[in-house]
């Protein structure tokens, strides 16, 4: 896009003339935003169009937020390609880190759990993704930025699959599926829309390790999950 459409598209274009005419200085640093905004802009609508390999390569060799910097890998997700459910966290912990896949570590064997006992199992009609591909250090929450950075990749993913059902697995994938910032409490037990698709809001397994009382709410999600999808099922099948 040209600087001008880009500075016009941001709302910057009187005020890019006004200080160019002022103080050029100036006027390069609203340059420099525009332009920094337009990367950013061709870089998701690039994203949006890949395929599987190509979104695989980008997100493995993926600079754009400073996660880069301190992870082994990039975990993309794991799973179905074509499974009616799919399960987002929030972003790998060290084990992930060092295998590559998500939900390996405890929180991991926790959730595969709490898929076999709803007959689900990774790679069989359903795919694991998470909100942030590289490891937060010290497994601290991924920031705004970076879950912003990462978004066009999980997005894309979403798109590909287009899975009957979405659980988003605790607040940070909550928040960044829905575009909310309200306590888990709240949303769960409701359904709710994400890119057009059904989303089931629980607990990060996670936190289910570390607060007993909250698997029997848990528990509650899962199966209201599978009457939700159980309905989703029979009103796409064939009569
Ligand atoms: N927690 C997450 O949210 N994702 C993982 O992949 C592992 C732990
Ligand atoms: Fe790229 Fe996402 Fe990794 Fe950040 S977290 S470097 S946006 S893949």
């Amino acid at each position: 896009m040209p600087r001008q459409d880009v500075l016009k598209e941001l709302n910057l274009w009187p005020v890019w003339r006004q200080r160019a005419a002022a103080a050029p200085e100036l006027a390069e640093g609203l340059d420099t935003a525009a332009a920094s905004a337009n990367v950013t802009e061709n870089r998701r609508d690039a994203i949006l169009r890949m395929d599987w390999s190509e979104l695989k390569a980008s997100v493995s060799g993926c600079t754009a937020c400073r996660l880069h910097e301190t992870r082994t890998q990039a975990v993309f997700g794991v799973g179905d390609e074509q499974a009616d459910w799919l399960l987002v966290g929030e972003g790998p912990g060290a084990e992930e880190d060092k295998q590559g896949e998500p939900f390996v570590g405890q929180a991991g064997r926790l959730l595969d759990n709490m898929l076999a006992a709803i007959r689900l199992k990774r790679g069989r009609n359903a795919y694991i993704a998470n909100a942030v591909k590289c490891r937060p250090p010290a497994n601290r929450n991924p920031e705004a930025d970076e879950v912003a950075a990462c978004e066009p990749y999980l997005t894309r993913q979403i798109a590909l699959i287009q899975p009957k059902l979405i659980i988003a697995l605790g607040k940070v994938a909550a928040h960044r599926l829905l575009g909310t910032d309200s306590a888990i409490a709240s949303l769960r037990g409701k359904l709710h829309q994400c890119q057009g698709i059904t989303l089931i809001v629980t607990y990060h397994p996670a936190y289910l390790l570390r607060s007993l009382q909250d698997k029997a709410r848990a528990w509650e999600d899962l199966c209201f999950a599978v009457r939700t999808m159980e309905g989703l099922q029979s009103a796409t099948r064939e009569p």
